[in-house]
């Protein structure tokens, strides 16, 4: 069963049949129903909020001709104990897929190895894979040429990650970097720098030379095609908000710091957005800003890797 659980679980071709798909069905939106979800149901499972991936999950699966279940985790038996395996087992005789939002990466490793359906990871503490995906189509639809060739676009291209270096954002960055052959430049406050955890990670990927880490934000944002920030404080960990607020302040993308990437740079944040924190208010208004294009992004790309589970999952 192919699950989408970290950016490196679709194979090359699998890539490039997402970004196909991306393309053609926002193309199409509003025009043409691809019944690829037809009879089929799709459950959301989530311990925490959202406003983008729960909305354009549920609306995605209902444009393939589907239908979207939102499960909070409180509302189901989950929420009281029964076991991640049991859940797995009982919703893949109900439903095609499971959407997961979570805390713990290994609940979603837990969930697809135990279920039966194809399961796809909608934000854990470690990795935010749909979002990557997203954003790499996003930046993919400004720079590509006559040739049309997507994922052409983004190779040799440079990020410049601020602030939160060790969240599930900027870990998804360096999976995303290698798998799209650009390099991310991390920086952010030296307690923050990637996890053990996660450089283990990369390096078994083949993608520790995709990234580099350093305390400088000047230095990160040199000859940087996009400038990316994330909340300073995400979700549960709301309890170190005053001493995160404290450590990243130097790492907080204004207009100065985002004139020193390259002259074209683009400003992406995966939202919500704090202004005055991560981010001033000056660049979030910023013509060179697209975060909503990126916002709606989501729908079109988690829409294309929908299909291609259940094109796997029928086969
Ligand atoms: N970027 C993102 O995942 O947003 P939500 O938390 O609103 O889903
Ligand atoms: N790092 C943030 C991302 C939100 C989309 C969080 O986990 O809260």
């Amino acid at each position: 069963m192919k699950h989408f659980l970290k950016e490196t679980d679709l194979r090359p071709h699998e890539v490039a049949e997402v970004f196909a798909l991306a393309r053609d069905f926002k193309a199409k939106r509003g025009r043409h129903t691809p019944p690829v979800l037809s009879n089929q149901t799709w459950a959301l499972i989530f311990s925490k909020s959202s406003t983008r991936t729960r909305v354009s999950f549920e609306v995605g699966i209902h444009e393939l001709g589907g239908y979207p279940l939102f499960l909070n985790r409180n509302d189901i038996q989950l929420g009281r104990g029964e076991t991640i395996e049991d859940t797995a087992k009982v919703l893949s005789r109900f439903v095609h897929g499971l959407i997961v939002r979570t805390y713990d990466h290994a609940d979603v490793e837990r969930l697809a190895a135990a279920g039966s359906v194809p399961v796809i990871n909608a934000l854990t503490d470690f990795l935010h894979p749909c979002q990557i995906y997203t954003d790499a189509f996003t930046m993919a639809e400004r720079w590509v040429g006559e040739d049309g060739d997507l994922l052409a676009a983004l190779r040799g291209r440079k990020v410049a990650f601020l602030g939160d270096t060790a969240c599930n954002m900027a870990n998804s960055w360096v999976l995303g970097a290698g798998l799209f052959g650009m390099k991310v430049a991390l920086a952010g406050p030296a307690e923050f720098e990637p996890s053990a955890e996660f450089k283990v990670l990369a390096e078994k990927e083949g993608f520790s030379d995709a990234y580099t880490f350093t305390t400088n934000a000047q230095e990160a944002v040199q000859d940087a095609d996009v400038v990316y920030t994330d909340v300073w404080v995400s979700m549960g960990k709301e309890e170190e908000t005053k001493a995160r607020i404290a450590q990243m302040s130097p790492y907080q993308v204004t207009a100065d710091l985002f004139a020193a990437a390259k002259p074209d740079a683009l400003f992406m944040h995966c939202l919500p957005a704090h202004a005055g924190e991560e981010v001033t208010q000056e660049v979030l208004d910023h013509d060179r800003c697209i975060i909503f294009d990126q916002a709606e992004n989501r729908l079109h790309t988690q829409k294309a890797i929908m299909a291609v589970l259940a094109q796997q999952a029928r086969s």
